[in-house]
């Protein structure tokens, strides 16, 4: 099973990582992927981003990782890529979301962007856009630990990936944010 870890920045993919590579499973780094395929088509010079180009990540995906073992694909893309079979998508409230990126050390603009980004949606928009609603989970991990992120996944893959109403899609709305944007 091929499975998407994606969010937007600071959300805690990388974070939720060491626990899940503790518990044993299988996790690929996407932006480390396509650097060793050459997979980077470009660099986004305003924004200081590699572009990934997606068509041939993905080919290379479905050759090389079978879809018999468990496999989680981390990265703010991994979304974008057809041959996943499941989506997780960590979610964070947009003030928390500030906190977590400064942490990062990011510049204030950059900051900014992921902020709107994660209010209005985009990665779970994408998401949608790509696959189908039943294979789409979200997690809140605004007031949750890194471990308790963790545990959410794995119940989730404990109960086999089936829908279930706790992460269910479309519950999460920061859309008020957006007129606190200045503030926050
Ligand atoms: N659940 C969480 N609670 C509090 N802080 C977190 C949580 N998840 C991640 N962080 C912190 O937020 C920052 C961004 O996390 P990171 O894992 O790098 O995000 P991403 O990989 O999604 O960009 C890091 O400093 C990390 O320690
Ligand atoms: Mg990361």
């Amino acid at each position: 099973m091929r499975v998407a870890l994606t969010g937007t920045p600071g959300t805690g993919k990388t974070a939720v990582t060491t626990g899940l590579k503790k518990q044993g499973y299988t996790i690929v780094s996407l932006h480390r992927l396509a650097q060793k395929n050459n997979c980077v088509a470009g660099i986004d010079k305003t924004r200081n981003s590699q572009l990934i180009d997606i068509h041939k990540l993905n080919i290379i995906i479905k050759k090389n990782f079978a879809t018999d073992t468990l496999v989680f694909f981390e990265g703010h893309i991994a979304h974008l890529l057809s041959c996943m079979e499941k989506v997780i998508v960590l979610r964070c409230h947009p003030k928390e979301l500030k906190k977590r990126l400064l942490k990062k050390r990011w510049r204030m603009k950059k900051i900014m962007e992921n902020i709107e980004a994660e209010i209005i949606d985009i990665i779970l928009c994408e998401a949608v856009q790509r696959h189908s609603s039943k294979n789409i989970f979200e997690i809140d991990t605004t007031e949750k630990s890194v471990e308790d992120v963790f545990l959410c996944i794995y119940e989730i893959v404990e109960k086999n990936f089936r829908p279930t109403k706790t992460y269910s899609i479309g519950k999460i709305d920061w859309s008020e944010e957006i007129l606190n944007k200045p503030r926050i």
